[in-house]
């Protein structure tokens, strides 16, 4: 931050990337118009699988570096199912960011809106409001984020390497318990649940232990267990009695989707990663080739992630206006499932990308500031 200026870099990358950033920076703009006072400067990046097909390279020459060097970098979606590695794999420059950046908390928020579907046929359904916290860095993606770490033998066996360091694990751990604190303030349980697979694996039982060692300095907070597998199933038989659960980095991908899906499906599956030094914003979705520019894309995922992106903007400068630009952003998607004036086409509505980035831009014009 410079004079109060901030530096975010944008990476459209992919697909409906595109239309989702330009949706969450259309929201960004209303609200900073509304608090006044702020100034974000964009600097847009090249990067994706569009890119590497064109130029041979993930991400333009100097970006990884610009996006370092930013005070938050904004990303829509990256891969396309059609370019591909010869291993097979797909594009994904975003998984060495995490990593270079050391974006070891992926925050993702599972939160019921009123109007919006609810998977699940019991009333309690409406009250779904949880956070999986996915270890971004490690664990099992330790393995993705550079191909030299398969273990390719020949045309007969691949082994992966599932890594669980205690300086990264402690670091995510007490990021839970803030997490849970700063909810609890807020009304939240004020309680974090380890979901591991503590009864199989030396390296999740390590997971549990740091757990139970960093738990310890955050009495006001409440602590269990949940294996993997059993929580998938308690999230579809109880989601509602969950507050923060923290996870390995592929438990994460998997039940973070699980959560998109279970209150409407993955655009309002929104994420923001965040490291010591680096935070990252994107929706949780992929590219979604198959409906990009026809305007069907729901931009919430993004335009939500754009939120947490001034909040977490906020909580580093110590500005208010920053938090009240992000408040101001989900108290429109809040009043506008409220009122019905949000009906994504994912959902079987009638707005596509462009009325819903216009719809939520006049919400915020009608809020009432405090
Ligand atoms: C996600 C996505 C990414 C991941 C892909 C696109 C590399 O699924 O953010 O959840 O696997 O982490
Ligand atoms: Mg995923």
């Amino acid at each position: 931050m410079k004079n109060g200026q901030f530096r975010i870099a944008v990476i459209k990358g992919d697909g409906i990337g595109v239309d989702v950033t330009d949706a969450a920076l259309a929201v960004i703009e209303a609200a900073q118009r509304r608090v006044g006072n702020l100034s974000l400067g964009y600097e847009f990046l090249d990067a994706g699988a569009g890119y590497f097909q064109a130029n041979g390279r993930d991400m333009a020459p100097g970006a990884e570096d610009a996006a370092q060097a930013a005070d938050a970098i904004f990303l829509g979606a990256i891969g396309l199912p059609s370019v591909r590695h010869e291993d097979g794999t797909e594009i994904a420059p975003h998984l060495r960011l995490r990593e270079s950046c050391q974006l070891y908390a992926g925050v993702r928020p599972v939160k019921a809106y009123p109007n919006a579907p609810q998977r699940l046929a019991d009333e309690r359904a409406a009250g779904i409001d949880l956070v999986i916290l996915r270890e971004s860095t490690e664990g099992l993606f330790y393995s993705a984020a550079t191909h030299n770490r398969s273990q390719v033998i020949g045309d007969e066996e691949v082994r992966e390497t599932l890594r669980i360091t205690r300086a990264t694990t402690e670091k995510l751990h007490d990021f839970a318990f803030r997490l849970a604190r700063k909810r609890k303030a807020r009304g939240g349980k004020g309680h974090v649940t380890c979901v591991d697979k503590a009864n199989v694996f030396h390296s999740m039982a390590f997971f549990r232990k740091i757990f139970d060692e960093r738990a310890e300095a955050f009495p006001d907070i409440g602590h269990s267990y949940n294996h993997v597998d059993a929580q998938a199933l308690d999230l579809i038989r109880k989601p509602w009695e969950f507050d923060v659960l923290v996870m390995e980095n592929m438990f994460g991908d998997i039940l973070s989707d699980l959560g998109g899906g279970l209150v409407g499906g993955m655009g309002m599956a929104s994420c923001a990663e965040i490291g010591d030094a680096h935070g990252l914003f994107q929706s949780a979705h992929g590219s979604a080739p198959d409906i990009m520019g026809q305007d069907k894309a729901n931009p919430l995922a993004s335009i939500l992630s754009g939120a947490l992106m001034l909040d977490y903007l906020a909580e580093r400068s110590g500005l208010q206006v920053l938090a009240d630009a992000g408040l101001l952003i989900d108290s429109a998607i809040q009043s506008g499932f409220e009122a019905n004036r949000l009906r994504p086409m994912e959902f079987g509505g009638d707005q596509g990308t462009a009325a819903l980035t216009r719809e939520v831009v006049s919400l915020i014009e009608e809020t009432r500031l405090q």
